[in-house]
């Protein structure tokens, strides 16, 4: 059985849609309340009476800016709750697939990082997602992190269905361009982590090979300000869109300029085709319309 943690959040909703499609794949879906993985105890017991043989955790603390605010509890979470899940799959030899954050890369480099290019995560948010990942790796020699980016879907929240609603309720937008990465549909996510456990199993992959960092989004490149332009034009919303600097739409928590990241990694490995994010994001306009 593979199991979805998180399963109510914008990519656990992904996996929900993607078992539709493929009702010969056992999946069980665990939400917050039924599965809480900051808390040891009922971890443990769930994987005591479950036959787990993935572990997907789709859950985290994802309140990027309130995260500042709220420090304890992003750990609890984003590093505990996935040490937690982590060592309930050790024993067992239980592979887990674990999100981590282009967050991480707030660095000066600016050609596109590589997994094993040095990280410096600014912000608790980012800081506890990196924490996350080396936790995950430690108690868990069969941990495959996944870093992804912009992640955007037709659940839950996310820059595409904000700059829908707000390109319907105004005629003019400031939105930044000097914020450079990849957009990640989250279907495309999602359906890429099924390739890659269909591929594990019936080539027999051992789990160790899967062990690591590993990157994925859509192919390409924008920044947040042509991310928005793009979404107008296809359907035709007659906003105006000007460019601003990070430095007049300031938050919280700092956002690193530069996150591309390189993918050729989990593209080679597993025979991957990521469809590029212009492609994607009119499949997921389509589906909201
Ligand atoms: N969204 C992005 O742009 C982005 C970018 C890069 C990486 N990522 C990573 O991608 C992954 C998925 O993100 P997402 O966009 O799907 O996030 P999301 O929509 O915020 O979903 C997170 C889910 O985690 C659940 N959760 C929170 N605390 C939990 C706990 N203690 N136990 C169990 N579940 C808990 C939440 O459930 P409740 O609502 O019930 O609390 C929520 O359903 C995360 O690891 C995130 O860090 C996201």
């Amino acid at each position: 059985m593979i199991l979805v943690t998180g399963a109510n959040g914008q990519l656990g909703q992904c996996f929900r849609q993607l078992a539709d499609q493929n009702p010969n794949v056992y999946f069980y879906f665990a939400g917050s309340s039924e599965l809480d993985i900051s808390n040891k105890r009922m971890v443990r017991k769930f994987f005591d009476q479950h036959p787990v043989s993935w572990c997907i955790n789709c859950a985290a603390y994802t309140a990027v800016d309130q995260a500042q605010k709220e420090p304890a509890v992003a750990r609890k979470i984003n590093i505990s709750g996935v040490k937690n899940l982590a060592e309930a799959c050790s024993p067992q030899g239980i592979p887990l697939i674990h999100f981590s954050t282009d967050y991480v890369y707030h660095t000066k480099q600016n050609t596109p990082f590589k997994e094993d290019d040095p990280v410096s995560p600014k912000g608790i948010y980012a800081r506890t997602k990196r924490s996350g990942e080396r936790a995950a790796l430690l108690a868990n020699p069969n941990t495959m992190v996944i870093r992804t980016s912009w992640v955007y879907s037709e659940f839950a929240h996310n820059f595409v269905k904000t700059m829908l609603r707000l390109g319907r309720e105004r005629s003019n937008l400031n939105v930044v361009y000097d914020q450079i990465g990849t957009p990640t549909y989250a279907p495309d996510l999602a359906a890429a982590v099924l390739d890659i456990i269909r591929k594990a199993e019936t080539e027999a992959v051992p789990p160790y090979l899967l062990a690591g960092i590993w990157h994925y989004s859509n192919e390409g490149v924008t920044s947040w300000y042509d991310f928005a332009k793009a979404i107008f034009e296809i359907k035709n919303i007659p906003c105006a869109v000007q460019p601003i600097e990070s430095k007049a739409y300031p938050t919280p928590a700092m956002r690193p300029h530069f996150s591309l990241m390189d993918k050729s990694k989990i593209r080679t490995a597993f025979g991957l085709q990521i469809p590029h994010w212009r492609e994607s994001l009119l499949r997921c306009l389509e589906k909201l319309d």
